[in-house]
């Protein structure tokens, strides 16, 4: 099982099981809210995260890990991450974690990793390697993978050819047809994508950041972005506009053969 000390360096690979089907459960953009802050379009973060929470732990306490995939709060302050790390204290499942755009990557590192959650670039599960990217911009909404970030999921895709691998982001790398939105998206995709088809191991990615479900096939990699678990924005919208669909999060079964069994859960209240 995960060790919270356990360094969250890039290129540490921490096991969190041996073998069999994996089971992970995404929660993403959390948006959690500081308490004398205003609310995040009059939605109450922290109410809709604590009821997809306490589905998570009627329903999928058989999962093997938590993948939070950034946007953990809205306004990046250490009161947030504690805030945050509260609600989630009741979970007895691993959480790892990633940076979006919302996040301040060294807060969000400093609280979480003392509050006894992961922030592993590589988690090994099984047959499959879950390898986490860091997409942030500082100051700005749109995504950007580094140079040292595009090397390490090239040499950590290299170097473990024979495993299945799950890329987790936040930063959508494909159009979702919804023009304010994709102009906040990942603007190096080639590089990504250039990267991803050179091997023949990559089963799917996942992120967040576009609050909508979403999914497409390219090259038999499945392309997967999920809802949040507060409010979630129009699908093909122009401009910002609100759904109202309610809070949610992604299931995903990691089998043995390299196939992946995944849906959305929406919570209501
Ligand atoms: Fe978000």
């Amino acid at each position: 099982m995960f060790d919270s000390k356990e360094k969250n360096e890039k290129g540490t690979v921490v096991l969190i099981k041996p073998g069999g089907s994996i089971k992970i459960i995404q929660i993403t953009d959390t948006h959690i809210i500081d308490d004398d802050a205003p609310l995040f379009s009059g939605f109450d973060t922290s109410v809709s995260l604590l009821q997809v929470i306490d589905n998570i732990r009627e329903n999928e306490s058989d999962a093997d890990l938590i993948l939070l995939t950034g946007d953990l709060i809205h306004e990046a302050t250490k009161t947030s991450y504690h805030k945050l790390s509260e609600h989630l204290s009741t979970l007895s499942i691993p959480v790892f974690c990633l940076p979006g755009n919302h996040d301040d990557p060294e807060i969000l590192n400093e609280i979480m990793t003392m509050n006894g959650y992961g922030l592993g670039k590589v988690i090994k599960a099984g047959q499959w390697l879950i390898i986490l990217l860091d997409t942030c911009v500082k100051g700005e909404h749109r995504g950007e993978l580094s140079n040292s970030e595009l090397e390490f999921l090239e040499t950590t895709l290299a170097s473990h050819a024979n495993t299945h691998c799950l890329i987790a982001l936040h930063h959508h790398p494909v159009p979702i047809n919804s023009p304010w939105m994709d102009a906040m998206s990942l603007t190096n995709t080639k590089e990504l994508l250039s990267i991803i088809d050179k091997f023949d191991h990559v089963r799917a990615l996942v992120w967040g950041h576009i609050h909508q479900e979403f999914e497409l096939l390219r090259n038999n990699v499945r392309l997967l972005g999920t809802p949040s678990t507060c409010l979630q924005f129009k699908p093909e919208s122009d401009v910002y506009a609100v759904d109202d669909k309610p809070p949610a999060y992604r299931k995903l079964e990691l089998l043995e053969d390299g196939n992946i069994k995944t849906e959305v859960v929406y919570v209501l209240e």
